[in-house]
C-alpha cells in the first residue's frame, strides 16, 4: 500500500475566489490545500468585464497571498469588443468566460445562438485567448429540458464553436456527463476540460435533499461519474483540474432556495488524493492537477514548490468562519468527515 506521494503544488484552472469577507477568508487558504496557480472566475458582483477590473482584482489577490499566480478571467457579455479583447491580452489575462444566461441573446426558439459574439471570439482566436464555457442551455419546460440533460443539450454548440473557430483554446468547464466526456474526447487538441472533486464523488442523490453537496451543473447518474473518473483512469491529457470551489455563506444554502456551490479550497489536494485512491486513480493524480492543465494553457509557472502527500486520517472541519464586522461561516465540502490522505507540514 502507498503511503506517501511527492508531487509539485497543483493548479485549480477553475475557482470562485470571491471578494471583501469571503475573498479575504479564501485567498489565504488556497496554498494550504496544495495549490500554487489558479484560473480565477469572473462573476463577481458586479461581473468583472474589463481589463481595468481584472487588474484591480488580481491586485488585490497578490496583496493577500504574493505565493500563488493568479490568471485572470472576463465575464462574457455583449459589451465585451474586439477592441478590449485585444487590451486583456497585453495586459495578461488569460480567457473569457461565458454563462448560460450570458448566451441566449439572438436565440431561436429558446436555444443560444453564439453568433453575437462571434467577432470577439475571432479576436480571441487571432490572439491566443481561452474560452471557458459553462455548458448548460436554460431550463425549457416545453422542450423537456432541466437540470439533468442541460449540459448534454449544451455539447452540439461546443461542437460548433469549434468547427467555427478551430484554433480556439476551448474549455468545458465542471464536466458531469458521459456525454460531455465522449463529446470532449471526439474534438481536437484546442478543446479542454475541467473535472471538479466534488464531481468524482457525487451523484443526483447525494444533492437531492441536501443543500451542501448542490452545485451547478449538478451531478448526474452514476454512469456519469464513472465516466469522468475512467478519462482520468485513462490520463488522457486535454481533462484537468478544475475545482469551481464556490463558497457561500452558510446560510444562503441552509434555506428554500438554496445556493450552488461546494466548497473544497483549503483542501484541494487531500480531498484529491482521498478520491483517487478510492478508485486506484493515485498514479494519475500527478497529471491531472499538476501537469495537464498548464500544458493546454502553455503557463508557466514559477511559484511551484514540492508537496508531500502522507496517507494518514485528516478529519473536515465542520466550518471555516470568516467576517469581522458581519460574521458568518461556510461549510465545506465533507465536512466533519475524515480524509485518509493530507499534506506533510
Ligand atoms: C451564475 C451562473 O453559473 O450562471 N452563478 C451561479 O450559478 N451561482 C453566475 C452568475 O450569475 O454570476
Ligand atoms: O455551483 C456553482 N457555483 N456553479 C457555478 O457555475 C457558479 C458557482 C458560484 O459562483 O457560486
Ligand atoms: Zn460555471
Ligand atoms: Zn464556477
Amino acid at each position: 500500500m502507498q503511503k506517501s506521494l511527492i508531487l509539485p503544488s497543483a493548479s485549480d484552472f477553475h475557482i470562485h475566489l470571491r471578494q471583501d469577507d469571503l475573498m479575504n477568508m479564501v485567498v489565504p487558504r488556497i496554498a494550504e490545500g496544495g495549490i500554487s496557480l489558479c484560473y480565477v472566475m469572473p462573476n463577481l458582483k458586479p461581473p468583472i468585464t474589463s481589463t481595468e477590473q481584472a487588474l484591480a482584482y488580481k491586485d488585490k489577490l497578490e496583496k493577500l497571498e504574493p505565493n500563488v499566480t493568479f490568471l485572470m478571467s472576463l465575464y462574457l457579455s455583449p459589451d465585451l469588443t474586439p477592441e478590449e479583447i485585444r487590451k486583456a491580452k497585453a495586459a495578461g489575462i488569460v480567457g473569457v468566460k461565458s454563462y448560460p444566461r450570458g448566451v441566449t441573446t439572438n436565440s431561436d426558439s429558446g436555444i443560444e445562438s453564439y453568433t453575437v459574439y462571434y467577432p470577439v471570439f475571432k479576436t480571441m482566436e487571432e490572439v491566443g485567448m481561452v474560452l471557458n464555457l459553462h455548458g448548460e442551455i436554460p431550463s425549457d419546460i416545453e422542450q423537456d429540458i432541466c437540470v439533468m440533460n442541460a449540459e448534454e443539450k449544451f455539447l452540439i454548440h461546443l461542437k460548433q464553436l469549434h468547427n467555427d473557430f478551430p484554433k480556439l483554446k476551448i474549455v468545458l468547464e465542471h464536466a458531469t456527463t458521459k456525454a460531455a466526456v465522449e463529446m470532449v474526447k471526439s474534438l481536437g487538441d484546442t478543446i479542454g476540460c475541467t473535472i471538479t472533486i466534488h464531481h468524482l464523488q457525487l451523484i443526483v442523490d447525494d444533492w437531492a435533499g441536501q443543500c451542501h453537496n448542490f452545485c451547478k451543473p449538478v451531478a448526474k447518474f452514476p454512469h456519469d461519474r464513472k465516466a469522468l473518473r475512467d478519462v482520468i483512469l485513462e490520463g488522457h491529457p486535454r481533462f484537468f483540474l478544475g475545482t469551481d470551489s464556490a463558497p457561500h455563506p452558510a446560510h444562503l444554502k441552509e434555506c428554500a432556495q438554496s445556493c450552488a456551490g461546494v466548497f473544497t479550497t483549503p483542501l484541494t489536494l487531500p480531498y484529491l488524493a482521498t478520491i483517487f485512491d478510492s478508485f486506484n486513480a493515485l498514479p494519475m493524480l500527478k497529471s491531472f492537477a499538476c501537469e495537464n492543465g498548464k500544458k493546454f494553457y502553455s503557463v508557466k509557472e514559477e511559484k511551484c514548490r514540492e508537496i508531500k502527500l502522507i496517507k494518514e486520517t485528516l478529519p473536515v472541519p465542520n466550518s471555516y468562519p470568516f467576517g469581522d464586522t458581519q460574521p458568518g461561516i461556510v461549510i465545506p465540502f465533507w465536512s466533519g468527515k475524515t480524509l485518509t490522505w493530507k499534506i506533510d507540514q
